[in-house]
């Protein structure tokens, strides 16, 4: 693990179970927890689909690379960051400089299950959320390799499983 910050950060698709398992990650390990689309939605006082609605995209990711800059210059925190965060890369840099960078891995398929009620998430609502998906994946899927110091898989297996993968790569 890198040890001069004593930091994890999750990354990863949306669904891939970022938050939850963040939050679970940092209980267990007495940390504390941030979720950067949560600080956001704190700072802003509106949802994430109203900021892309107001700001566009491009505004949305200059709030989450701030945010992301904040959160990261600290210590002895569990970061889940929104999927895409990995696309700028002064995030991805900071990433890698300041913790230890966790890729949850699932396919586009089980994302789906995971979003499909979800109406927070604005990427997809579109009218063909698993072909949505599976662009995003195929874009994405590469960066966040290159990205992460470990890929733990998030697919079918619960939260419990998971954790504990995610605990035996912190070792
Ligand atoms: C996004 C993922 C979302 C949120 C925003 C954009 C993305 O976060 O930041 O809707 O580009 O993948 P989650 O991954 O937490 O859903």
């Amino acid at each position: 693990m890198n040890t001069a910050k004593n930091n994890i950060f999750l990354i990863g698709l949306m669904g891939a179970g970022k938050t939850t398992l963040g939050r679970r990650l940092a209980a267990q390990l007495g940390r504390t927890f941030y979720d950067s689309d949560q600080t956001i939605c704190e700072r802003t006082g509106v949802s994430v689909p109203t900021i892309f609605e107001m700001e566009g995209e491009e505004g949305f990711r200059v709030r989450e690379a701030a945010v992301i800059d904040e959160i990261t210059a600290r210590s002895g925190i569990v970061l889940a960051t929104g999927g895409g965060a990995v696309l700028r890369e002064e995030n991805r840099l900071r990433l890698r400089a300041r913790g230890t960078v966790v890729y949850l891995h699932a396919a586009p398929e089980i994302l789906l299950e995971r979003t499909r009620s979800d109406r927070n998430r604005p990427l997809l609502q579109v009218a063909d959320p698993l072909d949505k998906l599976r662009s995003l994946y195929q874009t994405r899927d590469p960066i966040y390799r290159a990205a992460a110091d470990f890929v733990v898989e998030a697919g079918k297996s619960d939260c419990r499983k998971t954790l504990a993968r995610i605990l035996q790569c912190l070792q």
